[in-house]
């Protein structure tokens, strides 16, 4: 996506968030007439309901459907599930999915917008955008910040997201995590790799933490969860030495006391609701630039 796109989306989901999400009346009609569907194939909490309010903030009509207890049990496939919702006149689908590049999948086959809730370690736009807007409204802009992304970056579609769109603004990244958690191919100028946590947060502006998933601890050579934590998870003791403006985010969901302290999550310095909160003026920014009035 073009920087000025991210801009103009960021710029878009901004201001949604002052007329729609934190007016009195939250009900605008941009979306008044439209319909979605919530195509949720894995689990989520943030994402699916964000995209729930954000689309009813906008007066759209948003169905969430889940794999389970639907036709999928029977064999039905994700392709055939989407050609059937549809067909029945919904303006857009929103996906998460465990395979990687399946909403691009269903893109190419339907004639609605597929917005990407999520694919398999592959990316997740809308967490990359509301990441982008919890920085940029701390700091005024993203050129020439310094973020970290620490944990498991081999898996995260979070951290690819992140840092595409971090760079295309302007921002430094560094990557940090244990070196079998560390992916290969990701060179850009601005953008760096290293295993040293207390390396990396020198001179950082805001670091993104995140989840390790319990689920890679049999991987060859993955270090136990006490030595994880000691290593690279954010500490008390680490988030005392950060300067009181460097600003501490996670995408959720968390383990407490794991890759980040339960501490260190309710300092000053933590975005962390904020990231939750701008999930769903980005999510308006999405759907109102795909489906609202202005594009008619
Ligand atoms: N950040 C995020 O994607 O959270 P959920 O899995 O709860 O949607």
């Amino acid at each position: 996506m073009a920087p000025s796109t991210l801009t103009a989306l960021l710029d878009r989901a901004e201001a949604l968030k002052h007329e729609v999400l934190l007016a009195p009346v939250k009900k605008s009609a941009a979306l008044r007439g439209r319909a979605f569907v919530n195509l949720f194939f894995e689990a989520s909490t943030r994402t699916k309901t964000s995209f729930e309010l954000a689309g009813k903030y906008l007066g759209a009509d948003v169905i969430n459907f889940q794999g389970k207890g639907s036709s999928v049990e029977k064999g039905e496939t994700l392709y055939d599930t989407a050609l059937n919702i549809e067909a029945m006149a919904v303006d857009l689908v929103v996906v998460r999915h465990q395979a990687s590049g399946a909403p691009q999948h269903l893109q190419e086959h339907l004639k609605i917008p597929v917005v990407n809730a999520g694919d398999g370690f592959h990316e997740h736009p809308t967490q990359g955008l509301l990441d982008m807007l919890t920085v940029r409204e701390a700091k005024g802009s993203l050129a020439g910040l310094r973020l970290v992304i620490v944990g498991d970056i081999l898996h995260s579609r979070v951290a690819r997201s992140d840092l595409w769109g971090f760079v295309a603004l302007g921002a430094h990244v560094t990557l940090v995590g244990p070196p079998m958690l560390l992916p290969q191919g990701l060179q850009h100028e601005r953008v760096r790799m290293t295993t040293n946590l207390e390396e990396a947060l020198a001179g950082a502006d805001a670091v993104q933490v995140l989840r390790i998933q319990k689920e890679r601890q049999s991987m060859a050579g993955m270090p136990s969860v006490e030595e994880y934590r000691a290593r690279w998870g954010l500490t008390e003791a680490r988030a005392e030495k950060l300067a009181d403006d460097v600003l501490v985010l996670h995408p959720g969901p968390q383990n407490r006391g794991v890759e980040i302290d339960s501490s260190v999550m309710e300092r000053a310095q933590s975005r962390i609701l904020d990231q939750v909160q701008n999930g769903v003026a980005v999510r308006m920014a999405v759907l109102d630039w795909l489906i609202g009035g202005a594009h008619e």
